[in-house]
């Protein structure tokens, strides 16, 4: 595979100093230890919006989705799966705790960040309880990184009025409300874990703080001057920042951080209906209809390493049932110039980064 070299200038190497030991916070109360920083790269299965909800969207009659990323973690010997939001739509029916049941249990630790969705059927603080999170918004160190969970989960019916999502509040807000907030102290609190980190940090949010398009934050621009702070202070600590909620698989490098839209693991949503899939289909999947969806999951293995090189192992799928947007009569890309298509893209990253001789 070809390694691109982006030049960064003075990275700090010197945060890895070999046998420094990383202890993991909020990390759901498990206890873990972290991996001594600087042991090598860490392995992180990522998948996004699964959307688990049987009886309504394409591919979820059955575990078998979520089985199939475990399994794939598993295999890869990871040392940790994450999903970008939207896991499900709520945490009480009896099906989304097996599921959860299968990702808290699983033998590679799972962590979780919240999606517009995934508090629909509660408020959002018993999301967070199921979820194994302190909060939202969180972070926790692991093996030489910093993971910074941001919740953008917000709207406002007036100016400065923070509602989190919960019960699905959100689908009623009123006419000339604003939706996808970090708000002011969560900002304030991203900044003190990320600036003067010493661990490289790894950012993620279901929405995107990047896009000009489709849902992005609101305050975005407000955030990433605090990546870019961070950077200008300490070269490399924000390296990577990703993000679901769109369904689109894109890799973008902007300002010398590396932002990745993670593809849904099962299917693009339409407004309009289609009526490409099979009477026997519709009649178990009530909404497949809104649905262009995979025929396999897709996840991607991230392999992130001290020096600043970063590998996205993705995946590719086909069209389930053969139904392409383009045959259901919808627009390809959208209004970012982002595809749809059933695939997390490869790459291989190589920063070149300068060493600190501190
Ligand atoms: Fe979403």
């Amino acid at each position: 595979m070809d390694v691109a070299r982006i030049d960064r200038r003075g990275f700090l190497a010197g945060m890895f100093a070999a046998g420094a030991a990383v202890s993991a916070s909020a990390n759901g109360g498990r206890g873990e230890t972290a991996m001594p920083a600087g042991n090598g790269p860490l392995k992180v299965c990522v998948f996004s919006d699964l959307h688990y909800h049987p009886g309504r969207w394409t591919n979820t009659e059955d575990m078998s989705f979520m089985e199939k990323i475990l399994a794939r973690a598993e295999r890869e010997r990871c040392d940790m799966v994450i999903h970008c939001g939207d896991l499900l739509h709520g945490v009480r029916k009896p099906e989304q705790k097996a599921l959860l049941k299968l990702y808290n249990n699983f033998k590679v630790p799972g962590y979780h960040i919240l999606g517009n969705h995934d508090q629909d059927g509660n408020p959002y603080e018993e999301t967070c309880e199921a979820y194994r999170m302190p909060d939202g918004h969180y972070s926790f160190d692991k093996g030489g990184f910093r993971f910074v969970v941001a919740d953008p989960n917000y709207f406002c019916n007036e100016p400065g009025k923070f509602i989190h999502h919960g019960r699905g509040n959100y689908f009623k807000r009123v006419k000339g409300s604003t939706i996808n907030w970090i708000p002011p102290e969560q900002l304030e609190w991203m900044r003190s874990v990320i600036v003067g980190s010493p661990y490289p940090c790894i950012v993620l949010s279901h929405q995107s703080f990047e896009r000009g398009h489709g849902a992005p934050v609101m305050n975005s621009k407000e955030v990433r001057a605090i990546f870019n702070e961070a950077n200008a202070k300490k070269p490399g600590t924000v390296r990577l920042v990703m993000n679901g909620h769109l369904h689109i698989d894109h890799l973008r490098i902007l300002d010398g951080i590396l932002y990745w839209d993670v593809n849904s693991a099962n299917y693009q949503y339409y407004a309009k209906r289609h009526d490409k899939y099979p009477e026997e289909y519709m009649k178990t999947h009530r909404s497949a209809w809104n649905n262009i969806g995979w025929k396999e999951p897709l996840s991607a293995i991230l392999t992130m390493w001290p020096d600043g090189r970063i590998k996205i192992d993705g995946s590719k799928s086909d069209w389930l049932f053969g139904v392409s947007p383009t045959d259901a009569g919808y627009p390809l890309f959208d209004e970012d110039g982002r595809e749809t298509h059933p695939e997390i893209q490869s790459v291989d990253l190589a920063f070149k980064v300068a060493i600190d001789k501190r």
